[in-house]
């Protein structure tokens, strides 16, 4: 087994904490923020690029591989690691969130999900058993459960019949994954209730995992809805795996996370907004795409010390963003996946000192949301 989570340190005043995950391909310090690279490649950046911002894992998704390029067609290349030159851990979702996010999707069935692709229409099905194949095709170091990820608001009744059969289906996984080096992951799910979320980490538990999500957030709810549901399921889950909260967020969400004790954070949110012209400072969000930046000949964030505020200015980039040249992409989405990274490292670092709530409050006290 050579998958691994070791807990460093537990902080005094909060739930927050340091630990190490080791992979076959590489240590991830955690708390840890993800990359996302959902078409094999975090959009506009090359692995030299991640590894000189500090990105130690990035993710990439079943759905998405799967319909194009193949999974077959990056196990024939030798897997993800070698099709796209990331030598670094690589986490795959499952697929159990994007068909029920992106296809046009036909019928859940027990055996699996039905669906339509987004790109064609073409017609589908991905099962438990189909997702571990093709995780196991792109070889990815942490492999995550195929889930049901129910829309927000659902009832009651619907929660607690997903989440029973998102169990049965995360032992199929299980049975799946035996005898390899990748680690699964099983999901939490339950909506926002109590009972629910509870039973589902219970459940999980009973089959054993390496280490374990929360999935069905961020689809919707309020922030404090959310913020609700860490406070009550965190505690119920072990305190000797990793705990990976999927799909969040934004610099605030993972302040919050990292308090209330989750090691593993991945969101799309840095790299979209970045070609929308919106970056990360420490002062807040801007969009520098804005008329206001035209004449601004100052860095992104005064206090950040990536290549790219080191070397340009608002105004030059307002200028490629406005002109949609390719490098107004590619500076905006590095300092954003710096910044992110940097935060994380920050955080790491108050926690191991005991000071994580005087880094939370300096944080807020020049972070205007
Ligand atoms: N990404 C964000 N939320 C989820 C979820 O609930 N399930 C899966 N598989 N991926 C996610
Ligand atoms: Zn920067």
């Amino acid at each position: 087994m050579s998958f691994n989570f070791e807990l460093l340190h537990q902080e005094k005043e909060t739930a927050a904490r340091v630990g190490k995950i080791t992979t076959v391909h590489g240590e991830i310090e955690t708390p840890i923020f993800m990359p996302v690279g959902t078409q094999a490649t975090v959009k506009s950046m090359t692995p030299e690029e991640l590894w000189e911002i500090g990105s130690q894992i990035i993710l990439a998704n079943t759905y998405h591989l799967y319909l194009r390029p193949g999974s077959k067609l990056i196990a024939e290349a030798g897997g993800l690691h070698e099709f796209m030159h990331w030598d670094g851990p690589i986490l795959t979702d499952s697929g159990g969130f994007q068909v029920f996010s992106l296809s046009d999707l036909n019928e859940i069935t027990e055996e699996g999900v039905y669906f339509r692709s987004h790109l064609d229409g073409s017609k589908h099905f991905i099962s438990p058993e189909i997702s571990m194949e093709i995780q196991r095709d792109l070889g990815s170091d942490i492999v995550m459960a195929f889930d049901e990820c129910p829309p927000h608001p659902a009832d009651y009744d619907y929660l607690a019949k997903s989440l029973e059969m998102t169990i049965r289906w995360a032992e199929r996984c299980k049975k799946e994954m035996q005898d390899t080096e990748q680690a699964l992951f099983g999901i939490v799910q339950g909506g926002v209730y109590r009972d629910l979320r509870k039973a589902s980490v219970e459940a999980l538990l009973d089959i054993g995992f390496p280490g374990y999500a929360i999935g069905g957030l961020s689809v919707g709810e309020k922030k404090e809805e959310m913020l609700e549901v860490l406070d009550f399921t965190v505690p119920v889950m072990p305190e000797d795996k990793p705990r990976y909260l999927m799909g969040v967020g934004t610099p605030e969400d993972l302040l919050e996370g990292v308090k209330r004790g989750i090691d593993m954070f991945d969101c799309v949110l840095p790299t979209r907004i970045a070609r929308h012209g919106a970056v990360f400072t420490s002062h807040g969000r801007i969009t520098v795409r804005n008329a206001e930046y035209a004449r601004d000949f100052t860095p992104l964030d005064d206090e950040c010390d990536c290549y790219v505020c080191q070397n340009y200015t608002r105004g030059y980039i307002r200028h490629l963003i406005k002109r949609n040249e390719i490098l107004g992409a590619r500076l905006t989405t590095y300092h954003n996946l710096y910044f992110l990274i940097n935060l994380m490292e920050e955080m790491r670092d108050a926690i191991q000192r005991d000071r994580f709530m005087e880094f939370y409050r300096k944080f807020y006290q020049k972070y205007k949301i």
